[in-house]
């Protein structure tokens, strides 16, 4: 067709306007050759061109799904989400629970399960830590009825098809890049998950219709180089000792700007040292337990003038409490269309136990239940972002909650032991796998 076209604009058909000499006839041969080559190199030219866009697609797909892991959408899916958001009791919540396969996350999501609440899911299954252990959790909130998607809070694309799909009356956000040394090695997470998925987070929350409650924790680090104890939420919080507190700080900066612009009610918690079963590998208390029962030392660090560290270990049932009454007591959001029509709630409290305990004394404990002795190296504390102790004052959430820690330490690693002896296998005699 083309090689037509082209013919006729060389050759015009209308007879006796062109006379044909003999010598035309050999340019009409080379002409011929000419158009059907150009042809080709246009024909090759667009090839190369679709092979291009089709590639660079591919690699955009290939950097985007690296990215985020692009496992959802769909009418399976969406009939999944569904299911799992479905509100079973008289006035209850439909949650999207973020950081799901987490530690807390976890508990959180079962404790609101367990009363009827309408629950989703959302982790993006990172290796900070083992993530078979996050895999396990999502098995277990799957026997449960509750879906966890795997994503990240920074794409913004299937938060949105999330509230599409569910009219979530409450988020409680808990992904977060936790761990304090960590950010020494990877700093770039810490802002990935902590400052720009809160912002992706919240400016989904603030284009939805409803607008959901948010909660959401922050952390006792915040309070950072404070000597003044207990820790109350009246104190400073401008002098954080690791990157980590920083971001946590900066999230109840942002928080509070989306609460002032867009009307989000915002309830954020300072959590304590949480502890339990199904617990956080990287913490202390769950590597100290690993490292006694394979018979390797543990690392105890003390303070600069030989002080022991010690921390307000808060039992994870006691922190679940205090998330599920921050979320039961949380007002409505007061926004629409990107605007506030009256001021919304903004809270912040300190979930702890008030009990500090020191190192020491934790590894007494475990001595105990796990019937092992630990071999222990007593190092100084590295200044690498942790701060000597954190002690709460929790009077304003027993005040406005009705938070109250019921868990002692002695109670709670008794608890934690048993899970870690059952989950990795160890024989009724302690120190034996099984
Ligand atoms: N456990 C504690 O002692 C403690 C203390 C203070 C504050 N906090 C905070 O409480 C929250 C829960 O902590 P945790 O102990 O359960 O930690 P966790 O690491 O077990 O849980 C966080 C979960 O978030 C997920 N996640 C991280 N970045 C994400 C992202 N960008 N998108 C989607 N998912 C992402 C992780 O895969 C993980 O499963 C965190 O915000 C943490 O900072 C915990």
């Amino acid at each position: 067709m083309m090689m037509r076209v082209l013919e006729d604009e060389l050759f015009p058909s209308t007879p006796g306007k062109v006379k044909i000499e003999r010598t035309h006839a050999a340019n009409r041969q080379l002409h011929r050759c000419f158009a059907s080559t150009s042809t080709l190199f246009l024909w090759a030219l667009l090839l190369i061109a679709l092979t291009a866009s089709y590639l660079s697609f591919q690699s955009f797909v290939d950097t985007s799904s690296r990215y985020f892991t692009a496992s959802w959408g769909g009418l399976h899916w969406e009939r999944q989400i569904r299911a799992s958001a479905a509100v079973r009791r008289e006035d209850g919540i439909a949650v999207l629970v973020t950081g799901a396969a987490g530690f807390v996350g976890t508990h959180v999501s079962l404790a609101l399960r367990r009363r009827g609440d309408g629950v989703v899911g959302l982790d993006n299954f990172n290796a900070y830590y083992d993530p078979s252990l996050k895999k396990a959790r999502k098995a277990l909130l799957a026997s449960h009825g509750v879906f966890v998607v795997e994503g990240d809070v920074n794409d913004a694309r299937l938060l949105a098809k999330l509230f599409d799909t569910v009219p979530f009356t409450h988020v409680m956000h808990l992904a977060a890049q936790a761990g304090v040394r960590y950010a020494i090695e990877n700093p770039a997470s810490y802002v990935h998950s902590n400052v720009a998925g809160l912002v992706t987070l919240l400016e989904a929350c603030k284009s939805a219709d409803p607008q959901p409650s948010v909660v959401w924790a922050s952390s006792s680090s915040v309070y950072g180089l404070n000597d003044k104890v207990p820790f109350s939420e009246l104190d400073g919080t401008d002098r954080p000792a690791s990157l980590y507190a920083a971001t946590k700080k900066a999230g109840e900066e942002i928080t509070h700007c989306y609460n002032h612009i867009y009307g989000l009610s915002i309830t954020g918690l300072r959590f304590f040292t949480v502890y339990g079963p199904w617990g956080r590998p990287d913490m202390a208390y769950f590597s100290f337990t690993r490292n006694i029962l394979q018979g390797k030392p543990i690392t105890v660090f003390r303070g600069r003038d030989g002080t022991d560290l010690a921390r307000d270990f808060t039992y994870i049932d006691d922190v679940v409490k205090g998330c599920v009454a921050a979320l039961d007591t949380a007002e409505a959001s007061t926004g629409s269309g990107g605007r506030k029509r009256s001021p919304a709630q903004y809270r912040i409290y300190n979930l702890g136990n008030t009990s500090p305990v020191t190192v020491p004394a934790l590894v007494g404990i475990l001595e105990r239940h796990l019937k092992m002795k630990a071999k222990k190296n007593v190092a100084e504390m590295p200044g690498n972002g942790d701060v000597p102790f954190t002690h709460a004052n929790i009077s304003l959430a027993r005040a406005e909650l009705g938070y109250k820690p019921t868990t002692n330490l002695e109670t709670g690693l008794k608890k934690f032991v048993k899970w870690y002896l059952s989950y990795y296998g160890y024989s009724r005699r302690v120190g034996n796998k099984s």
